[in-house]
């Protein structure tokens, strides 16, 4: 697990260069603390608006029991409680998901309706916070609000899985040429804060147990798609024996407000990603950045249609919808804002969107491969 703060203007001292915080820990109910010191480094300012004014404090902790709560405290800040994922899945397990928020009044109902779930994580595909890279103080305003709705109903810190998407990247996509370093310079917040989980040039498998697996494929951005589409069959194929198994990237394979080839990111998805999920037992896929509510069934290329959840619109201004083709596909449409509440049981796993004021959009229930 790992714990990120920032200080600076706002945000309470930063600590002197090189020094840290002192960060007390426990498991709950054990009777003494443990004591770690944070890393402190500069936040990055690309814009470099005066001084460099903010710090990224972190505190990473290796070799927690899974299934259990723990309790920290930084300095003489209030105490935070987090749960560490269950070894085994029990009789259910709950996650929420979205992508394209931005710090609006609509992403902060959203994400708190989504944390008031108690949801183990949220996963965010792409779009956290519009700063393109580039604008610190937007940056800063979404991890404000993100401080603010990123609780359960009991107080415990909700832990946020990390996507990638055009708003993370100053100019949106990856450059001909450009190597996975050059990249990361160009996307200096998402690095700063989830570089330890994105270390290599490779889309990410993150691993619950042996129940749930995500996997986080980047449309474009920091990566060309062709350098994934391996990794993703030999991904698929290496969980086979895990019941749930999710796909989320950033852009809609299945367009809604944009139009059917408008990205060709959109095109290769459905001609070489699609498939490879069809044949695989993965449960569903997640997509983003048309700004609407859309899931559709996919065409079936590869011997099953899989159900893909989109279009990301967890505090942006719901657009209107215009691709044609993905109509007939299309299961359950909406403009609106949403987010998804994943409940995961033994056989059968429940996804139920939800928009502003927790009205329902969508409600459906995906089975295991084998039950289909
Ligand atoms: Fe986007």
């Amino acid at each position: 697990m790992t714990a990120q703060w920032l200080r600076g203007p706002g945000l309470g001292d930063r600590p002197e260069k090189g020094k840290g915080e002192e960060v007390r820990w426990k498991k709950l109910g054990e009777p003494t603390w443990q004591v770690a010191r944070s890393t402190s480094t500069d936040f990055p300012d690309p814009e470099k608006r005066g001084m460099p004014r903010w710090s990224l404090s972190r505190v990473r902790w290796k070799e927690l029991e899974a299934g259990k709560e723990y309790v920290f405290q930084v300095g003489d800040s209030p105490e935070q409680r987090f749960r560490t994922a269950p070894l085994d899945m029990g009789e259910e397990l709950i996650f929420a998901e979205g992508g394209d928020s931005d710090s609006t009044q609509a992403a902060e109902e959203m994400l708190t309706l989504a944390c008031q779930k108690n949801p183990l994580f949220f996963s965010l595909g792409g779009d956290i916070s519009y700063s393109d890279g580039k604008d610190v103080a937007r940056e800063i305003r979404f991890w404000e609000m993100w401080h603010r709705v990123a609780q359960g109903t009991d107080g415990k810190l909700i832990p946020l899985v990390p996507g990638i998407g055009n708003h993370e990247v100053q100019g949106g996509y990856w450059q001909e040429g450009a190597t996975f370093e050059d990249m990361k310079k160009k996307a200096p917040f998402f690095f700063a804060l989830f570089g330890g989980l994105y270390q290599r040039d490779e889309p990410i498998g993150m691993d619950f147990g042996n129940y749930l697996s995500l996997l986080l494929l980047d449309t474009g951005h920091i990566t060309p798609m062709e350098r994934q589409t391996k990794w993703l069959e030999k991904n698929l194929a290496a969980r086979k024996s895990v019941p749930w198994v999710f796909v989320s990237w950033h852009i809609a394979c299945y367009p809604s407000a944009r139009t059917w080839n408008a990205q060709p990111m959109s095109g290769y998805a459905r001609s070489e990603w699609i498939p490879l999920i069809e044949k695989s037992d993965a449960t569903a896929v997640f997509n983003h950045h048309d700004h609407d509510m859309q899931r559709v069934e996919s065409e079936g290329k590869g011997g099953r249609k899989v159900m893909v959840l989109g279009n990301g619109s967890i505090g942006v201004e719901p657009r209107e919808a215009r691709c044609a083709e993905s109509i007939p596909l299309r299961k359950a449409y909406a403009q609106e804002n949403y987010i998804n509440v994943i409940k995961l049981k033994k056989e059968t796993v429940e996804v139920v969107t939800l928009s502003r004021m927790g009205r329902e959009l969508d409600r459906l229930e995906l089975k295991k491969r084998a039950a289909r």
